[in-house]
């Protein structure tokens, strides 16, 4: 869809961190890009994804501007919040912990959504995806721990899936996917060794070709980097 539109005009929330950043610099690469707004804490530094109090002025002031996206890539995130590790074991789940979870991961991003959609184009092919992760997948759930980060992502996955159904009544070329960038190394996977991990910008390529490919029945799904379908 995307990739066959004149031109892109994207925002890229959390274009500070590691994927965010490699996601920039390849939609620049785009032969179809016109623009992108960076909105992460270095642009925009009262910006707290956990207060949406800290970003819905600006997100209001652009819709009174008139001002318009036809991709959205929400890349905030994390693994690790306050110093908390994730849990290996259930017996160490804090509910603080776990609510902490919930504001960044799952919460913040439905508020994003929120004040995503009126800036997004009524009747023209458009994009918003959010960085899950697998292992947010309840059926691929074949370890256990991380319950927190798990089941924000997950929490995560079903916001998605319901925003879509709303956002295909108002607009039946557009898609909001959930995406799992595969094991990017980054700060937030700087204390995990994995066999798998590949650099930001080899996971980018991959990301933004399965979004700017994307079709509007793909929307409400949950995709890797190539774009399968991973089980909710
Ligand atoms: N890396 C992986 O292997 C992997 C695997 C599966 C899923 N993911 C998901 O991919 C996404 C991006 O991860 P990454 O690896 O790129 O991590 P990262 O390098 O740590 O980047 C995280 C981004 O989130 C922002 N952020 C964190 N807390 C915030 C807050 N309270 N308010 C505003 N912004 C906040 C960071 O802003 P600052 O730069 O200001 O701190 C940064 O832009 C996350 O959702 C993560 O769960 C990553």
């Amino acid at each position: 869809m995307l990739d066959q539109v004149e031109k892109i005009d994207a925002i890229i929330v959390g274009a500070s961190g590691g994927i965010g950043r490699a996601l920039k610099a390849e939609l620049a690469a785009q032969p179809n890009f016109s623009s992108v707004e960076s909105f992460d804490r270095q642009h925009f530094p009262e910006f707290d994804l956990t207060r949406p109090e800290s970003f819905v002025p600006q997100f209001s002031d652009w819709q009174e501007q008139g001002r318009r996206f036809n991709l959205a890539i929400i890349a905030t995130g994390a693994l690790i919040i306050d110093g908390v590790p994730p849990e290996r074991r259930f017996a160490e789940l804090e509910s603080a912990n776990m609510a902490n979870h919930f504001a960044l991961n799952a919460i913040g991003p439905a508020m994003l959504i929120q004040q995503l959609l009126p800036l997004m184009p009524r009747n023209d092919p458009a994009a918003i995806a959010a960085l899950s992760a697998r292992v947010g997948s309840i059926e691929d759930n074949q370890l256990g721990g991380w319950v927190s980060y798990r089941a924000a992502k997950t929490a995560l996955n079903q916001i998605i899936r319901t925003a879509s159904i709303e956002w295909t009544r108002k607009n039946q070329e557009s898609a909001l996917l959930a995406i799992h960038p595969g094991t990017v190394d980054t700060r937030l996977t700087s204390g995990y060794a994995h066999p798998k991990k590949v650099s930001a910008e080899v996971a980018a390529k991959k990301i933004l070709r399965t979004i700017l490919s994307a079709k509007p029945q793909m929307s409400g799904g949950f995709y890797d980097n190539e774009g399968q379908s991973i089980p909710f």
